[in-house]
């Protein structure tokens, strides 16, 4: 059985458009399929290789969907499918990296011409800013947790949802401003939560971790030092 993936990176569109993007897609393909995002919501693609190759898929297909689609997703994606392959047990489906939609002159001719739905855009007296976007939200904890692609692949979307819930049931919500972010560099310790003020880098992985962070890093003012992974103005490599 053949199957294809479709990977999207696009950090700043919604679930909603996403999952309307991936239902078309979806409907469009030749074979059986799924689609993925590397960034901010989801799954990971390494849960589809789990459910292609658990119904039987023999040949996969990685197809990277975005115009222009980055160049180091470009170069990552096939290390991430690899590092899958090497803990596959049994026999492995082969997998395939489609090239990048930009190197189709035919899709770009079309892209470039297609008809599509536009609206004028009028004078508008807020500009780009609105109103409301003045000052930060109150308070005291400004926790960063990465969605970036590889902390993604590490299910940090869910420990994002999970930590959400945490903060409420500690009645925490309006004390910590939570941010998603892109890739904030110590990958291999993903997925990673930043806090300030106190500048301390975590490795945090399960629910286990969370709830840890969550009562001795903001509930005690402690350092959970099995979590630690960095702090800010200590040396650290170079990207
Ligand atoms: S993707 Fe999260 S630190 Fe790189």
């Amino acid at each position: 059985m053949d199957a294809f993936i479709y990977i999207v990176s696009a950090s700043y569109v919604s679930e909603g458009k996403f999952r309307s993007l991936a239902n078309k897609l979806v409907a469009s393909a030749p074979c059986r399929a799924i689609a993925v995002r590397l960034e901010a919501t989801g799954d990971g693609f390494w849960h589809a290789l789990d459910h292609l190759s658990a119904e039987g898929a023999s040949r996969i297909e990685l197809r990277p969907i975005g115009l222009p689609f980055s160049q180091i997703l470009e170069t990552w994606i096939p290390k991430a499918a690899g590092s899958w392959l090497d803990t596959y047990e049994g026999q492995p489906p082969d997998i395939f990296f489609a090239e990048p939609l930009q190197s189709d002159g035919e899709f770009i001719k079309h892209a470039a011409c297609a008809t599509v739905r536009r609206r004028q855009i009028s004078p508008l007296t807020d500009g780009e800013l609105g109103k409301g976007w003045n000052e930060p939200p109150a308070f005291k904890h400004h926790l960063l947790v990465c969605t970036g692609p590889r902390c993604h692949l590490k299910d940090a979307p869910n420990l994002l949802a999970a930590l959400k819930a945490e903060l409420g049931q500690a009645r925490l919500t309006s004390d910590c401003l939570v941010t998603s972010t892109g890739c904030l560099f110590p990958c291999n310790n993903g997925p990673v939560l930043v806090h300030y003020p106190s500048g301390n880098w975590y490795k945090v992985t399960n629910l286990t971790d969370l709830r840890t962070f969550v009562s001795q890093a903001l509930r005690a003012g402690k350092i959970p030092q099995n979590l630690l992974i960095h702090q800010t103005g200590g040396i650290h490599e170079t990207a």
